[in-house]
């Protein structure tokens, strides 16, 4: 079968979406997954709001609480969570950092697709708090049954946290966050949701029915850096501090995580702006259906093109294959060693122009491509074009980069 492209997305009022981020336009982007991209738009936004701070800052810190509450209400209702549960935070390590500072005790289960920060710090926590770490092996090609029974098969009696990554980094696959969920709770287990990549991704992420979850703004909300949210269930929301203590420490949460000292507030105005007006521009669901047409022409045709050169099958098979972010296997010689990884994709980036990932799991480095609205089908044409021939090349040589 081969690949077939889509037309670029437009506005709804006909503009061709590319033209709104405020991207470098002489390098092909193809890699929103590690650190996102904000339209124009939402970064004016922000612009706006520090002018508003540094013009008058006592008024801007006594004003901003209704602010930011119909900031977390716009969010809330985005992500799928009620808006007395869902919390601001500055980063998804933020949240993730004072859920484990207080659930981490006992038997831990986290899978070996966690994401490296957040496994560090589980098992810095554990030691801590003298509490076991099992890690538990899904295959890539794990399906949802396969992968929940797999994780559930470590939760004994003394579990009292399982950590699950709702998207992985490494192995852009999805995970069955309700099947574990349910099956945590039947032995009495709290489970933390790391759901960096799911805010914007998928439709309505916001899990519920765990302890917690921790989605990024600044990734596939488009967001600006420093934006996330935690929603809480109301067990951990007794039990969890704020990650910075300040003034409503005393208060019920989320009123206990609103106010972080001086702390800046405009991330959180600017990418709930934002995530309004890309609604009112394109459309969340057109985004979405373009990202996932966009990521299997992506993946099929690199894989083609890596094929009709090297004589070798680049598919990856990856059960539960994310809906935006792709892998696509490497040729044999390249980044053979792990910490190969990082220079390959600098080298990608300098010397072909395109920002990519390779992201090394299970002792292997893949490619992966992410897609998003300003992504076009002629962006992975060219990669396919120029940088799949290069990349064979240089698999070729001695050097392993
Ligand atoms: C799966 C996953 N979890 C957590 C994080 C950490 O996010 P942050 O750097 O905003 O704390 C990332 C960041 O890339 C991620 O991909």
């Amino acid at each position: 079968m081969s690949a077939v492209a889509t037309a670029p997305l437009v506005t709804r009022r006909g503009e061709p979406v590319a033209s709104l981020w405020p991207l470098d336009p002489t390098v092909v982007h193809l890699n929103h997954g590690s650190f996102g991209a904000a339209p124009r738009e939402t970064v004016a936004s922000r612009a706006r709001l520090l002018d508003e701070v540094e013009a008058n800052p006592l008024r801007w810190h006594l004003g901003v609480g209704p602010r930011r509450e119909a900031a977390r209400r716009t969010v809330a209702s985005f992500v799928g969570a009620p808006a007395e549960r869902l919390a601001f935070v500055p980063t998804a390590s933020a949240g993730t950092t004072a859920v484990l500072r207080e659930l981490v005790v006992g038997e831990v289960v986290v899978t070996d697709h966690a994401y490296g920060a957040l496994a560090k710090h589980v098992v810095l926590q554990a030691r801590r708090a003298g509490a076991q770490v099992t890690t538990v092996h899904v295959p890539l090609a794990a399906d949802a049954s396969i992968t929940s029974a797999a994780i559930l098969e470590a939760v004994g009696p003394r579990t009292r946290l399982v950590v699950l990554d709702q998207v992985t980094s490494a192995t852009a696959r999805a995970m069955p966050v309700e099947e574990v969920v349910a099956g945590a709770h039947a032995h009495g287990a709290a489970v933390l949701v790391d759901a960096a990549h799911a805010p914007g991704m998928l439709v309505e992420p916001a899990a519920t029915q765990a302890d917690a979850w921790i989605g990024n703004l600044h990734k596939w909300a488009c967001g600006v850096r420093g934006a996330a949210v935690a929603v809480l269930g109301d067990e951990a929301a007794g039990r969890v501090r704020p990650p910075i203590e300040s003034w409503a420490g005393d208060e019920p949460y989320p009123a206990s995580f609103e106010e972080q000292g001086t702390a800046d507030a405009t991330a959180y105005l600017a990418s709930a702006a934002g995530i309004e007006w890309i609604e009112e521009r394109i459309g969340w669901d057109r985004i979405r259906a373009h990202q996932a047409a966009l990521v299997d022409y992506g993946r099929e045709l690199v894989a083609e093109a890596f094929g009709a050169l090297t004589g070798e099958d680049h598919a990856v098979r990856v059960g539960m294959p994310s809906p935006a972010m792709a892998l696509v296997a490497l040729p044999r010689g390249l980044a053979r060693r792990p910490e190969n990884a990082a220079r390959l994709r600098q080298r990608i980036a300098d010397e072909l122009g395109f920002e990519t990932q390779i992201a090394s799991w299970g002792g292997e480095a893949r490619l992966r491509l992410s897609a998003h609205a300003y992504t076009v089908a002629a962006d992975l044409e060219r990669f396919a074009e120029s940088a799949v021939p290069e990349l064979v090349r240089w698999g070729r040589s001695m050097a392993d980069v």
